[in-house]
């Protein structure tokens, strides 16, 4: 028999592990900055709701419904389909690899705010101290590889259950933590400016750009598009309601990116930083909103730490994608090819982690180096391509009467079904395909460029 998740919790639990990562507290904030403020916010949630939340559901009642992992659930359905799955593995590796250099830079941080290294508001040395992890080759190797072992570890070990168990108190107080950064950030000398800038659009700034990482953004941040859902819905019991579950995660992971933007933005223009300043956001402004409060240090400490477990509940799923496929498809040993993946993986990001230093201007092809390449690959092409695939199978091969049956099946009544039934097979798949011409476009051309 296949395991089942003990609870409904145990599963809100770990699919919200899943999408609550450094997506939302790193990601969210420093896209805000960099694509115009407000208006990516807007298009954000407005894609949640009819994108974003319509594709959860279809991704959990796929899985539920098969109660296969992510490769079975289409090849059981319709073979010709199985390449998605892989499409999803692809992806897992790529997101992986600079996901796990971002986890490495939150690791070093952790020691350092430990050491008291961060205990400062001035934005000069704040960007020193990141500069100089940058251009430490062995420090960012390094902690990219503990980060990477620790998953692998938690994964082999086949521990993820005391993972959830233990996400019970960290992502409560991951919440608490943010809301109190939060209030801290919104209360700094000069802070109205940047809590405008996140909620007043300036359409002026909508551009297909724009649209085009806000879409990528929000599949990175609830982890469509690859796999996680389907596999993790596949674990759920028949008498589950999935309706209010498929509602709650995106709920839940909104409100920790808002959150964690009301977090950096407003400090960073209270305490003089750049908004578009990058993937370097966080690691500049949350420290000196740290040491502009009392018991800062502490706090820090406690914030790197929680950040460090929420990446690691993300960076697990990712893994187990991966896994899944070569053992249950491929018949592979799952210590070997954990292991095999996991070499991989580290290999392939270690160019992204060197992305930011020494390698800055090195590429592939193109004019992207690997950290921008991995990332722009995997949000905007591969996980909306993923999500594109999703779509067109739950709307038009499984159907969606035959989806709306499995949603009810726990006896509930779906009385949006004629709704969701609408977005699903026409206006979400027109959508993203409008949005994945122009990804395809930009990406193609940055590669020849
Ligand atoms: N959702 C995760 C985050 O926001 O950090 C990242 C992620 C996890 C993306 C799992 C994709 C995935 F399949």
């Amino acid at each position: 028999m296949r395991d089942k998740w003990s609870s409904k919790v145990g599963f809100i639990l770990a699919a919200a592990g899943s999408a609550v990562g450094l997506g939302n507290i790193w990601k969210f904030p420093y896209s805000v900055g960099t694509n115009g403020g407000g208006v990516f916010v807007a298009l954000y949630i407005l894609f949640l709701i009819t994108i974003g939340c319509p594709l959860m559901l279809a991704a959990i009642t796929l899985g539920r419904k098969t109660q296969k992992s992510v490769f079975g659930a289409y090849k059981s359905i319709d073979h010709r389909w199985s390449f998605v799955g892989a499409l999803g593995v692809v992806c897992g590796f790529f997101i992986l690899a600079f996901y796990s250099t971002v986890g490495g830079w939150v690791l070093y941080y952790f020691k350092s705010a430990i050491t008291g290294k961060l205990n400062t508001t001035d934005p000069n040395i704040l960007g020193d101290i990141f500069a100089q992890l940058m251009n430490s080759p062995k420090e960012l190797i390094f902690y990219q590889c503990i980060f990477l072992i620790v998953t692998i570890v938690i994964v082999l070990k086949g521990i993820s259950n005391g993972i959830e168990k233990a996400s019970k108190i960290m992502m409560p107080a991951l919440f608490v933590m943010l809301i109190i950064i939060a209030i801290r950030s919104i209360t700094l000398k000069g802070s109205l400016e940047g809590i405008r800038f996140l909620f007043t659009p300036d359409f002026s700034k909508l551009n297909m750009d724009v649209a085009m990482n806000a879409l990528g953004q929000m599949f990175f941040s609830l982890s469509i598009g690859m796999g996680v859902m389907v596999t993790y819905g596949s674990y759920l019991d028949k008498k589950v309601n999935i309706l209010d579950t498929a509602l709650m995660i995106p709920v839940i992971d909104t409100a920790v990116a808002l959150i964690a933007g009301l977090a950096t933005i407003p400090a960073v223009f209270a305490l003089g930083f750049e908004v578009g300043e990058g993937p370097k956001l966080m690691f500049v402004t949350l420290p000196a909103v740290f040491a502009s409060m009392p018991m800062g240090t502490l706090f820090c400490i406690v914030f790197f730490l929680l950040v460090i477990f929420a990446a690691l509940t993300s960076s697990i799923s990712m893994l187990e994608v991966a896994i899944s496929y070569f053992v249950d498809e491929k018949k592979k040993d799952r210590v070997k090819s954990t292991l095999l993946i996991g070499l991989v993986i580290f290999l392939l990001g270690i160019p992204a982690s060197l992305s930011m230093g020494p390698w800055e201007n090195v590429s592939f092809i193109g004019k992207l180096n690997f950290f921008d390449l991995y990332d722009k690959l995997t949000s905007n092409i591969l996980l909306t391509t993923g999500a594109f695939f999703l779509c067109v199978f739950v709307g038009w091969v499984l159907k969606t009467e035959e989806a709306i049956k499995e949603i009810e099946s726990s006896n509930v009544t779906f009385t949006l079904a004629p709704v969701w039934s609408f977005l699903i097979k026409y206006i979400v798949p027109i959508a993203i395909f409008i949005i994945l011409i122009s990804a395809y476009k930009d990406f193609i051309l940055s590669l020849l460029l």
